[in-house]
């Protein structure tokens, strides 16, 4: 469906044209004076320059040309606005296809396109700790979003699944049980199905392990570990097999519990057959250069504010790091999926290192010209008292335990308050933690920095993600004593409540349109909050199960109902969901 914004430019342009001005001085704005008017035209304004007359004869003249059955209100006002209130009849019949198209005749705007979201970002053998919290829930918010408007998108979790980590734990097993096959080079049996080892294990040996990297002898077998496993030693590729079946299953598991999906779960082990020859082919066309035994792309361009220094591809010890496993992952994504455009969603640290592989990329001519290419660098979430958020004993807070204090806070309101049936609890206060962590994490703006504060996220009041669903659910349960609602069309505005909250539900497009140009979910939270305040007044203002006019009443059910499936698609997009009760 076309905007209402464009809809009315469309308009103002015609009217102008048939007054006699350029129609290009007919572009409408939202209203900055919503006192005034909810839409108004400056073009009078601009073009009384151009006709050397009086901005008010223009915006007169022009005001004349309208359809008066569009607008309650078009009035030119001094010097020379335009000042618009839409007609009820207008917005109903706007509302109408809104309720009766697919996905509320939202542009799919695209259509035909791919897109590859690179979030999560998880370390094999590592638990999710609090770090992982921001990448995965705007991450998948964002893919959420692209695909509602229409594009293919494609999320891959990019597991760290290859460096030295990796090399530190194989290391560690063998000092504890060198007598396991995976050690004896001379084995040529069956390795065993079961890995030797759990996940409680992992998360064990591997800070043990990495707390051994000072120690010169063990980090030296680390490395030579590492480098044994990429050039294919059989042991410590079954043993990797195990370790990434082991930490893959616990990692699907705590993202499964944060509503987070994946598309793809490659990594950067799925990236180094791609290396050899990318590298070849960089170093034969020029494009990588010598520098101190290592191999760099220049990458700084004229007119660098600050230094970007060269992208490493190729370390002095003839090792591979992150930037060129990035690179190697963008001609893997080329090659088997086309993309038109790739979007990391990391922590703001890593700026600078996607800037040069953006840069390597374009030079090497690893992505179109076309290609875009962005990185969504997101602030760090701080303890309520703005300092990093830490443990009890100074340690990191695992995303687990962070999920569970939220659920314990959540779960010790609803069961204080006897919001459901005993046998709901579980369920319900689930859906409330998610609503308060995720919602709390999104309404802000993904590149500032932010406080974790328990209370205000769960608050069911104020600027929360339970009291959206709560908004929701108060909605359900009104529609629910109704009845059958689902076909009831769309009226004009029985009173400037229900006019408002159908202003609000025509914004849906746009605002999901600027929320992906600008990677910025918290627009979608600042639009649902205003949804919910809007749903909330005309709900006190109205009596709307006790209309005794039955066509009326069926009216006010049709509004809340559309602006109850706009809420819940939004929280779907944002990556939660509404309870029955609350
Ligand atoms: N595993 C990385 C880390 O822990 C994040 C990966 C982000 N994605 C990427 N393509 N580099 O920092």
């Amino acid at each position: 469906m076309e905007k209402i914004l464009d809809i009315i430019t469309e308009k103002m342009q015609q009217a102008f044209e048939k007054a006699g001005y350029d129609p290009s001085f007919g572009r409408v704005t939202v209203s900055n004076r919503p006192d005034l008017c909810e839409y108004q035209c400056n073009g009078a304004l601009a073009a009384a320059k151009q006709y050397k007359c009086a901005p008010i004869q223009i915006a007169k003249a022009v005001a004349e040309q309208l359809d008066k059955s569009d607008y309650d209100m078009c009035e030119a006002v001094m010097p020379g606005f335009l000042n618009l209130k839409l007609s009820g009849a207008f917005l109903a019949a706007y509302l109408e296809e809104m309720r009766t198209q697919e996905d509320f005749g939202v542009q799919k705007i695209g259509q035909g396109k791919t897109i590859v979201v690179d979030y999560g970002g998880a370390n094999v053998a590592k638990p999710l700790h609090i770090g992982h919290l921001r990448p995965a829930i705007i991450g998948e918010a964002l893919k959420r979003l692209y695909k509602f408007l229409g594009y293919n998108a494609i999320g891959d979790v990019h597991l760290g699944d290859w460096g030295l980590q990796m090399g530190l734990i194989i290391a560690e097993l063998q000092e504890r049980e060198p007598g396991l096959p995976y050690f004896d080079q001379g084995f040529t049996g069956e390795y065993p199905k079961e890995a030797p080892f759990t996940v409680t294990d992992l998360e064990e040996i591997y800070p043990t392990a990495s707390a051994k990297k000072a120690d010169p002898e063990f980090s030296s077998k680390a490395h030579q570990a590492t480098l044994e496993l990429q050039q294919g030693r059989r042991g410590y590729r079954a043993l990797w097999r195990h370790i990434m079946n082991v930490s893959v299953a616990d990692l699907k598991k705590n993202y499964d519990n944060l509503d987070v999906h994946f598309e793809k779960w490659l990594g950067e082990s799925d990236a180094d057959p791609y290396i050899p020859a990318m590298v070849e082919d960089m170093k034969n066309r020029g494009i990588a250069v010598q520098s101190e035994g290592a191999w760099v792309i220049p990458v700084a361009e004229e007119g660098d504010k600050k230094e970007v220094p060269p992208c490493i591809l190729v370390k002095s010890d003839g090792s591979a790091i992150y930037a060129t496993t990035d690179l190697a992952t963008l001609v893997q994504r080329m090659q088997d999926w086309n993309p038109d455009k790739v979007l990391y969603v990391t922590d703001k640290r890593q700026n600078l290192h996607f800037e040069q592989v953006f840069r390597a990329a374009r030079k090497a001519g690893i992505v179109k010209p076309e290609t875009e290419l962005e990185h969504v660098g997101f602030g760090t979430m701080n303890g309520k008292d703005g300092k990093p958020f830490k443990t009890r004993d100074g340690g990191v807070l695992r995303l687990e335990q962070l999920i569970a204090d939220m659920t314990d806070f959540v779960r010790a309101k609803v069961v204080e308050n006897q919001i459901v049936e005993e046998d709901q609890v579980e369920a319900t206060t689930a859906k409330i933690a998610m609503a308060a962590l995720k919602y709390g994490d999104l309404s802000n703006q993904p590149t500032k920095d932010y406080n974790f504060d328990m209370e205000r996220f769960a608050a069911f009041e104020g600027n929360t993600g339970p009291y959206i669903l709560y908004t929701i659910v108060r909605v359900k349960s009104i529609l629910s004593r109704y009845g059958a609602w689902e076909a009831l069309p769309i009226q004009t505005p029985a009173n400037p409540f229900a006019k408002e909250l159908m202003i609000a539900i025509t914004k849906l497009g746009p605002t999901l349109e600027a929320a992906l140009r600008s990677s910025s979910p918290n627009l979608i939270c600042a639009y649902i909050y205003e949804l919910a305040g809007c749903v909330n007044k005309f709900y006190h203002e109205t009596r709307i199960l006790s209309e005794e006019d039955e066509t009326l009443k069926a009216g006010y059910i049709s509004l809340i109902g559309l602006a109850k499936n706009v809420l819940e698609q939004c929280i779907y997009i944002l990556g939660f969901s509404a309870p029955e009760k609350m």
